[in-house]
């Protein structure tokens, strides 16, 4: 049995995440960004022992939430599943100054790793849009805008930020899941996968004692090790992005 910390867990993949670990007999305490989105993350996965709370484009909220989340930890696990869809008509500039897509989809993940303990898995939710997405390691919004590249964008960055941490840790793999096209808010009715599906490969990733699971710095779907973009083999991308995510947060990595 393991203690996880499913982040975004009030509605779609994470939702579906946390219910099936509770079925596994996991430790699972979830996350919403307020106490009400908390209240429905845990009547969704009935059986979860506790929530925290944070908004996840908010400094001050995201540290408020590591601090509680610090306190009912340590966590063998945490899966950063909580992501913010490409789909808005102009950039969102939050309070701390960061267009809300990369600071949910990156600064967030950040700031959680540089706050926590290292836990012995972490998961970061990717996805396949990372392709097409650029390297913008300034964190500065698309211009002109438009919120399927910003959201590329993030999904490539945070790939980064999982590979860093995997070669810093390797005793503790860091790895990045695609779930596929999931009916969910985010990926609209028409999506191809149902909510099950969604959830396997990072509720694997999470607990399967196999070759693939114990390695760090991998891009995982289905269950199997993907080609990964090549700018997550990038250090000197890395090291930037690293050096600006210390910058915008106040924290560097610790660990
Ligand atoms: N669905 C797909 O086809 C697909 C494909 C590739 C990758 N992904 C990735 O999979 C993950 C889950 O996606 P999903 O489809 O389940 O999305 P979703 O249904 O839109 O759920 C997103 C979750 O993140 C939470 N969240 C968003 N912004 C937040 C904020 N500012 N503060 C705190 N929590 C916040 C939401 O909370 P509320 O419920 O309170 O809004 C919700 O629980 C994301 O990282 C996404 O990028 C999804």
């Amino acid at each position: 049995m393991s203690r996880i910390l499913v982040t975004g867990a009030a509605q779609g993949i994470g939702v579906e995440i946390a219910r099936q670990l509770v079925a596994a007999g996991h430790e699972v305490i979830v996350h919403g960004r307020d106490a009400a989105r908390a209240e429905v993350a845990l009547t969704g996965a009935r059986g979860a022992r506790g929530a925290v709370t944070g908004r996840l484009d908010s400094l001050a909220s995201t540290r408020l939430m590591a601090d509680d989340a610090r306190r009912r930890g340590p966590f063998d696990v945490v899966i950063h599943n909580a992501g913010l869809g490409p789909d808005q008509d102009r950039p969102v500039m939050t309070d701390d100054g960061l267009e809300r897509i990369l600071q949910v989809n990156v600064v967030a993940p950040y700031l959680l790793a540089a706050l926590l303990p290292m836990p012995r898995r972490t998961i970061i939710l990717g996805s396949d849009a990372a392709r097409m997405g650029r390297p913008a390691v300034d964190l500065a919004p698309p211009e002109p805008w438009d919120g399927h590249q910003a959201y590329a964008d993030a999904k490539l960055l945070v790939t980064l930020l999982a590979f860093e941490l995997a070669a810093r840790h390797t005793d503790k793999p860091v790895n990045v899941v695609h779930p596929g096209w999931v009916r969910t808010r985010m990926g609209g009715p028409r999506a191809a996968l149902p909510l099950a599906d969604g959830a396997d490969t990072a509720v694997w990733m999470a607990t399967a004692d196999t070759p693939v699971t114990r390695r760090g710095g991998q891009y995982v779907h289905r269950r199997a090790t993907e080609a990964a973009p090549l700018e997550a083999s990038d250090l000197a991308l890395r090291a930037a992005l690293m050096d600006r995510l210390a910058a915008v947060t106040g924290e560097s990595l610790h660990h």
